[in-house]
């Protein structure tokens, strides 16, 4: 253990009544991190790649327990229940973190007060996606076909307030169109029947849809971020390619139970931030097209105002869409 933890630990151990000596044999045993979809999806992609780096660094595994439901919504009200000794902890993201608090009348937690972060992972940009079947080849004729096809087009999506959920919503709501969605576990089983045929469309993280596109079983339209995706750069963005108001970009942040030590927090993140400097880690990420999160994102304190923030921002896009959903 290195000196500046275990002045750390030792200073929470006083504040806490944690004994000194928990404090500083964090983790004692493997730690589960809680994915609140499906098991090969974005978000459990990026925590694969992540949790086997933090694994090493924290001489623990890390193990993936893949909670799905409501959006996500299931499996981050599961870690609110978990003992709050970091050996619990969850990769939640932008539908679950910030957009699930206008979504949910009855959200049972508050993703700004019951959660002790850790630091931000990654963000994602967003890819409009569909069928290779789907009669249109550039972002115009897609838009086309979904106006003039509305009453039986539909869109997949991962759950009410999951990022494919309210990114199509945008996306619904700019094109002027209301069409069908089929809900699925995440958007790993949902790409699955993109693939297939069985649905339409599906407005998803690059990370999911980089490997699809490259192996051509699936049609990109556009990327909503304002510069070219480093994993798809023959893929327009919306501005390039005629819908300039679509710009969406996602996250994934890396969290514990409110009321974790500080210490054992601060080892987390140290473990985090070794992970995403591992040039194996960044090789894989950057493959996939998700980005880095900056130095400040990256801190506890710096992903809670991030959060914050975000809840501020989708808070409005929600209500100004109508939509609610239970859990
Ligand atoms: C989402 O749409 O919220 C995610 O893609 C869910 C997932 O990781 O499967």
């Amino acid at each position: 253990m290195n000196k500046r933890f275990f002045l750390a630990a030792a200073a929470t151990a006083l504040a806490t009544g944690l004994s000194p000596a928990a404090a500083q044999t964090f983790p004692s045993r493997p730690i589960t991190m809680i994915i609140p979809f499906a098991a090969g999806g974005p978000t459990d992609v990026v925590a694969r790649i992540v949790s086997e780096a933090m694994g090493k660094s924290l001489g623990q595994a890390v193990v993936i327990e893949n909670v799905a439901g409501a959006g996500g919504t299931t499996g981050s009200t599961r870690l609110t229940q978990a003992a709050a000794d970091g050996h619990t902890i969850m990769i939640g993201h932008t539908g679950t973190h910030a957009a699930s608090v206008a979504l949910y009348p009855n959200l049972r937690y508050n993703p700004a007060t019951d959660f002790a972060p850790i630091g931000l992972v990654n963000t994602n940009a967003i890819l409009i996606t569909a069928k290779k079947a789907l009669p249109a080849n550039t972002l115009s004729e897609f838009v086309a076909w979904v106006k003039a096809n509305e009453r039986t087009a539909n869109n997949a999506h991962a759950g009410i307030g999951s990022v494919s959920h309210t990114t199509c919503l945008l996306l619904n709501s700019i094109m002027g169109v209301n069409p069908q969605t089929v809900p699925y576990r995440g958007t790993g089983p949902a790409m699955n029947d993109l693939v297939a045929g069985q649905v339409d469309y599906l407005c998803d993280q690059v990370v999911n849809v980089a490997p699809q596109v490259r192996a051509g079983t699936i049609k990109a339209f556009a990327v909503a971020q304002m510069t070219r995706n480093q994993a798809l750069p023959d893929v327009p963005t919306t501005t390039e390619a005629g819908l300039p108001g679509y710009q969406v970009v996602v996250w994934n942040a890396m969290l514990a139970p409110k009321g974790t030590p500080a210490p054992v927090v601060a080892r987390l993140n140290e473990a985090l931030k070794a992970a995403l400097a591992d040039a194996n880690v960044r090789a894989r990420l950057a493959e996939l097209g998700a980005d880095l999160p900056t130095d400040v994102q990256a801190t506890p304190a710096g992903l809670q105002a991030f959060i914050e923030s975000e809840i501020a921002k989708w808070t409005p896009v929600i209500k100004a869409a109508g939509v609610t959903a239970s859990n």
